[in-house]
């Protein structure tokens, strides 16, 4: 399966690949004594003998031009509290450059992370006790969000088709037709990797328009979609609906820690957000990582260059996964993802005595993301986290192996 999902590859995809398994540089020297110096939840959750591959940060050091707008920070004193002002006008540059979507700067607000930022929206966008739609196997804080809102999860979950995953349009209509009050996409998809292309988009939105059900989108991992594959926000497409997207630079560069996203909001919601962050009594604004602004901002107006590296770099890496699983573990099944540094594995084959990542982790020393935090029809699955070396990377695979020995 993984090798007829590799002949499906587009060939500039693999001239791509090709030429960056030549230039590896500053990806492939990260050193396992450096990385272990870090005090992130990935290098600190787990014991010196454990190679973490779970939470979703990568080992690479920080883009050059992320790096020096926090040194100037930090040798001028400048850790005060945050003024997000910049950020609407660098996030619209960015996005029309990137992803040819012309935003309003209007329509940009300044979030402290994406979750908070999905909180607004659903408090913005529901009435308290909705039915809100995800498609397990999902983030799993997508759960916990609804329910903290005081929400209810409306589970349509994805299906797999030939290894190929998509929103089934008749579970969702189902949905819809039932009452749900919002619909939080995934886009790229954690942890599948999928990006929704245009044509499924559109269904998408023309069954919500149909509905009245507006579309909360969380596009995080936009910034990482693999070279050759197209990105397309959602409230491009949708025109006369209530859209509120979500978009921040910690992903893509890394910088998770220190607070700064965005939501994008559509016309017909755009003053009902404005005047609902205005009012909060505990004041977002706050809370939005100083650091994080300046870091964001210069990852969107600066950071281009470094972010196409990366993504050839990531594309190199989910193919070698694949050559790695084939050789050592043959019975996993994983297909290639799309977007994002993680990758999806069934592990339902595999000559396990218990749940996949407890094993990966107690006999192999490997710490994987445990698939049953995903959605209840996951617990066969594990989520691994490719933004590494290629080094560590085979040794994470060298490690799942040993765990089945
Ligand atoms: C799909 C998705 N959304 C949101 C987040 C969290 O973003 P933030 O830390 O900005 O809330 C993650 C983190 O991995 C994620 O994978």
């Amino acid at each position: 399966m993984i090798s007829t999902a590799i002949t499906f590859l587009s060939l500039s995809q693999t001239f791509a690949t090709m030429k960056y398994f030549k230039t590896v540089e500053p990806f492939e020297s990260i050193s396992l004594d450096r990385l272990r110096k870090r005090k992130s939840e990935k290098w600190s959750t787990y014991s010196r003998g454990v190679l973490p591959a779970f939470v979703a940060e990568m080992d690479f050091d920080l883009a050059l031009p992320i790096r020096a707008a926090l040194v100037e920070a930090v040798e001028l004193g400048d850790a005060g509290y945050s003024s997000s002002t910049e950020v609407p006008a660098s996030f619209a540059s960015s996005v029309r450059n990137r992803f040819d979507w012309s935003t309003d700067e209007s329509a940009v607000f300044a979030v402290p992370d994406v979750m908070a930022g999905v909180a607004e929206a659903i408090q913005l966008l529901t009435p308290p006790g909705a039915s809100i739609v995800i498609n397990p196997p999902v983030y799993p804080p997508f759960f916990d969000v609804i329910a903290h809102e005081g929400r209810t999860v409306l589970e349509v979950p994805l299906q797999a088709h030939d290894r190929m995953w998509s929103v089934n349009l008749d579970t969702l209509e189902g949905a819809f037709a039932d009452g749900a009050r919002a619909y939080l996409l995934c886009n790229p998809h954690n942890p599948v990797g999928r990006v929704w292309s245009e044509r499924e988009l559109h269904d998408i939105v023309s069954l919500a328009s149909r509905y009245g059900v507006p579309i909360i989108s969380d596009e995080i991992y936009a910034p990482l979609t693999m070279p050759g594959l197209s990105f397309i926000p959602v409230c491009k497409i949708t025109e006369d609906q209530p859209c509120i997207a979500l978009w921040s630079a910690s992903k893509a560069f890394n910088i998770s820690g220190l607070k700064c996203a965005a939501m994008i909001a559509s016309a017909q919601v755009r003053e009902a957000l404005r005047a609902r962050l205005r009012a909060r009594p505990d004041e977002i604004e706050s809370r939005i990582g100083h650091l994080g602004v300046i870091a964001t901002i210069a990852a969107f107006r600066n950071g281009a260059a470094w972010l196409d590296d990366l993504r050839v770099y990531l594309d190199g890496n989910r193919h070698l996964l694949a050559d790695l699983l084939r050789d050592q573990i043959p019975a996993a099944r994983y297909s290639l993802p799309e977007a994002t540094y993680l990758a999806w594995i069934d592990c339902s084959e595999l000559p396990l005595k218990g749940a996949p990542a407890r094993q990966f982790l107690e006999r192999g020393l490997v710490a994987l993301e445990a698939g049953h935090k995903f959605g209840r029809l996951s617990s066969n699955w594990v989520r691994l986290n490719f933004g590494t070396s290629r080094v560590l990377l085979r040794e994470i695979v060298q490690r799942m192996a040993a765990a089945l020995a």
